[in-house]
């Protein structure tokens, strides 16, 4: 059973879409108040709320993100693993006071893991319990009226299994942030399912009635892009490339994230980081490595870069082994010596 009232429409004209909330009108910036959940008025009250989560982001993003709020359409963001993705989700959360439902995708996720499922098990012992009745099985007339009403009440709320998707679109006091998180290990017609949820903030449950939010949820779809994702699903989203920062972010987001790290040690990593994505490796590290590796050379009392220190921890950057074969001697000297030029340049 469901903790949470859903909403229920009672019939098929309540069932429609207002026009206002079409996608057209949400398009011309004409979505009503009601549905716009998070009252977040510019792009730069977007900044300041990502970054107090110590999300550092940049114009584009913040843009994006404040689109999505306002217009009510989900945001999607795609790039690289390790580049904030899913980070965002979580921060606007935590900033917003929201609550984080989190739909974390993979290869044969179908409907019943993503939106809802009928209690079998309850279900049956209803039947069970219906046929058991006293009485009841002696009078055939009353024996065929309970039959219908159980055959009615089996598939109402009380039966219903809420999974995230649904959740989401259930009534709380702040409108929840709903992370679907790596969308690309999901199978392709699991997207056509999504639709209607990404379009109208609605499932419609075969059985039962269609479920509509009141407010929409602030809707956060990631991609890591091993595949790419249908357009109609991107067409009804705000789209928005997450790539590598550049080195003032990058610094900025280390001296948040791993405050430990001297500022001269932070400005060696990351340079020496940015220096490595302009190597042809098969995988680069992303943000994530970046503060992974400082957190590992401060455990190993490191204050500056120094050869074996970097050969030795180019695990915590790497993970496959031609990339570490790839950077280890020459290729590292030749990073460490550029950082040190960069460093006497500034
Ligand atoms: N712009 C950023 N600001 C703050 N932290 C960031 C940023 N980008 C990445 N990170 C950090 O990097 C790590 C990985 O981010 P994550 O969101 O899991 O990456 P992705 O989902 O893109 O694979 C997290 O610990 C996150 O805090
Ligand atoms: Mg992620």
């Amino acid at each position: 059973m469901t903790g949470v009232p859903l909403e229920r429409p009672q019939d098929a004209s309540a069932q429609a879409l207002p026009q206002a909330t079409t996608p057209l009108a949400r398009a011309a910036g004409s979505v009503p108040t009601g549905l716009r959940a998070h009252a977040v008025d510019s792009v730069d009250a977007t900044l300041e709320l990502l970054g107090r989560g110590d999300y550092v982001a940049d114009r584009a993003l913040a843009t994006a993100v404040f689109l999505a709020m306002r217009l009510a359409r989900p945001l999607f963001v795609e790039g690289e693993p390790g580049t904030g993705k899913t980070e965002i989700a979580k921060v606007l959360a935590l900033a917003l006071g929201a609550e984080l439902i989190r739909l974390q995708c993979y290869e044969g996720l179908d409907i019943h893991d993503a939106a809802y499922e009928w209690n079998y098990a309850r279900q049956m012992l209803e039947i069970r319990l219906g046929e058991a009745h006293p009485g009841v099985a002696a009078d055939s007339a009353r024996a065929g009226e309970r039959r219908e009403s159980i055959a009615r009440e089996l598939f109402s709320e009380r039966f219903l299994i809420a999974r995230p998707l649904l959740r989401a679109l259930q009534p709380h006091a702040v409108a929840p942030v709903l992370l679907i998180d790596e969308l690309d290990r999901a199978d392709e017609p699991f997207e056509a399912f999504l639709l209607e949820v990404l379009s109208d903030f609605q499932i419609t449950i075969p059985e039962w009635t269609t479920v509509k939010a009141q407010q929409a949820p602030l809707v956060v779809i990631t991609s890591n892009r091993t595949r790419e994702i249908h357009d109609a699903v991107k067409r009804r989203c705000i789209y928005h490339w997450v790539g590598y920062p550049d080195a003032a972010r990058e610094f900025d987001i280390l001296r948040r994230k791993a405050p430990e790290c001297s500022a001269e040690l932070s400005r060696q990593v990351v340079a020496f980081v940015q220096a490595m994505r302009e190597i042809d490796l098969y995988k680069l590290p992303g943000v994530s490595e970046t503060i992974e590796w400082a957190h590992a050379l401060i455990a190993l009392d490191a204050v500056s870069l120094e050869p074996l220190a970097v050969e030795n921890t180019l695990g915590v950057l790497l993970k496959y082994q031609d990339d570490i074969a790839r950077m280890q001697g020459s290729e590292v000297a030749r990073l460490l010596e550029r950082v040190r030029l960069e460093a006497t340049r500034t």
